[in-house]
């Protein structure tokens, strides 16, 4: 995929893929015109797609125009704060513990570092957050493997979005529940805070809730596991790297930043022109969806000296791997501070790991650049 992006980036800048119908941006400097010009690429997709997949959607910050993307978000962003994430930093190296101590038992020496770390953590974090029963995790843990499970290289194929669609609907009324529940009898959650959270008059609909810790789910398990599993990873390839780790001369944060360039968990994003655009040579018409590919401009040599290099201390630009403009990640902090947690304690708990890089295991679905098994080897 890297080889035909940067073929793309070089010769197609802006392509219209006649097997789905569908536009895509590569370069650098188009995408992060894509991501700051929202009036004429807009998130909503009730413009180009069809009512029952738009619906989804309905609702969704992600998905959502000014002026309300900034209403719902303000109100969001009142109780999802970054001093509440911070505050959690002690909980998530106490789960990363408890998580640890079942794997590094494994008396072969071995553990997978995704299948009993990395996937289960997010998921583990967030049901806390929002206050859902421990006993309910089986099935929270199991929707994004659901979700990406069907392999195929194409997010319109029909098996994929029935998979999808069956799984989502799971969701959403076991959160809806759950945000009605939380009405009725309060407790010190995250869902609560959102049932009570008010901005002059403004309250969040039950819908509202619903489809926000359902993307909190949706967007914030499986890539949180991708930066932590693609982070060990590039670790492993870089011995270096991970001497200056272990030794604590060199700080997790520059390794994740550089792995969210080099390694983008979010693939792409999705937007849809409002009018005609032109970008390069061609013309991008009205209302057409636009595939906005981050890991290509993250791989953009005209941004990035030498860009399949991974290099601490890049100083030419900031990469793309938490979008950019009004929909940048919201839960940026949150991935940040739960793979930060995770290195910690993983370098207090072990004398070393050693990712075992010819038994890796990729999801082989578009939009993630994710582990699905990353076996390691360790001393304690
Ligand atoms: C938006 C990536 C973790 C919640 C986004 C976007 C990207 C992204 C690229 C922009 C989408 C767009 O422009 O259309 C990532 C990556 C993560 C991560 C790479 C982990 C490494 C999380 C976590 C949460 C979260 C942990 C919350 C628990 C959100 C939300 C939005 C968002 C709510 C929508 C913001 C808006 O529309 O205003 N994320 N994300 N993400 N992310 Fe994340």
């Amino acid at each position: 995929v890297l080889a035909w992006l940067k073929g793309m980036r070089d010769d197609q800048p802006a392509w219209f893929d006649e097997s789905n119908g569908t536009w895509s941006l590569f370069r650098y400097n188009d995408i992060v015109r894509a991501l700051r010009d929202t009036d004429t690429f807009c998130s909503d997709p009730s413009r180009s797609l069809p009512p029952e997949v738009a619906e989804n959607a309905e609702g969704s910050m992600v998905s959502i125009d000014p002026p309300r993307h900034g209403r719902l978000r303000g109100l969001v962003s009142h109780v999802f704060t970054p001093r509440l994430v911070e505050q959690l930093a002690p909980r998530i190296e106490g789960i990363v513990d408890g998580l640890l101590d079942r794997a590094l038992a494994d008396r072969s020496g071995r553990f997978d570092l995704v299948g009993d770390l990395a996937y289960e953590l997010p998921v583990i974090v967030i049901g806390e957050l929002l206050g859902l029963p421990a006993s309910d995790r089986d099935f929270l843990v199991r929707c994004a493997d659901e979700f990406y499970a069907v392999e195929h290289d194409d997010p319109f194929n029909g098996e994929y979005m029935e998979s999808m669609q069956s799984t989502l609907d799971e969701l959403n009324e076991y959160m809806l529940d759950h945000a009605q529940l939380r009405r009725r009898e309060p407790a010190d959650d995250l869902m609560t805070a959102l049932a009570l959270a008010e901005i002059e008059g403004e309250r969040l609909s039950d819908r509202e809730i619903r489809n926000f810790a359902v993307l909190l789910l949706t967007a914030g398990h499986i890539t949180t596991t991708a930066l932590l599993g693609n982070t060990v990873l590039s670790l492993g390839e870089n011995p270096d790297v991970m001497t200056a780790w272990r030794a604590g001369t060199v700080d997790p944060a520059p390794v994740i930043e550089e792995v969210l360039r080099h390694r983008s968990p979010f693939t792409e994003v999705y937007r849809f022109t409002t009018t005609d655009v032109e970008i390069g040579d061609a013309v991008i018409p009205a209302d057409q969806l636009v595939r906005v590919w981050l890991v290509s401009g993250n791989r953009d040599e005209r941004q990035f000296a030498d860009p399949g290099e991974f290099r601490l201390g890049r100083t030419t630009g900031r990469h793309l791997g938490f979008g950019m403009g009004i929909h940048y990640c919201l839960g940026a902090g949150l991935a940040r501070v739960e793979t930060t947690a995770a290195l910690r304690v993983l370098a207090r708990r072990t004398r070393e790991i050693t990712p075992v890089l010819d038994e890796l295991k990729f999801y082989d679905a578009p939009g993630i650049f994710c582990l699905r098994s990353l076996p390691v080897t360790f001393h304690r």
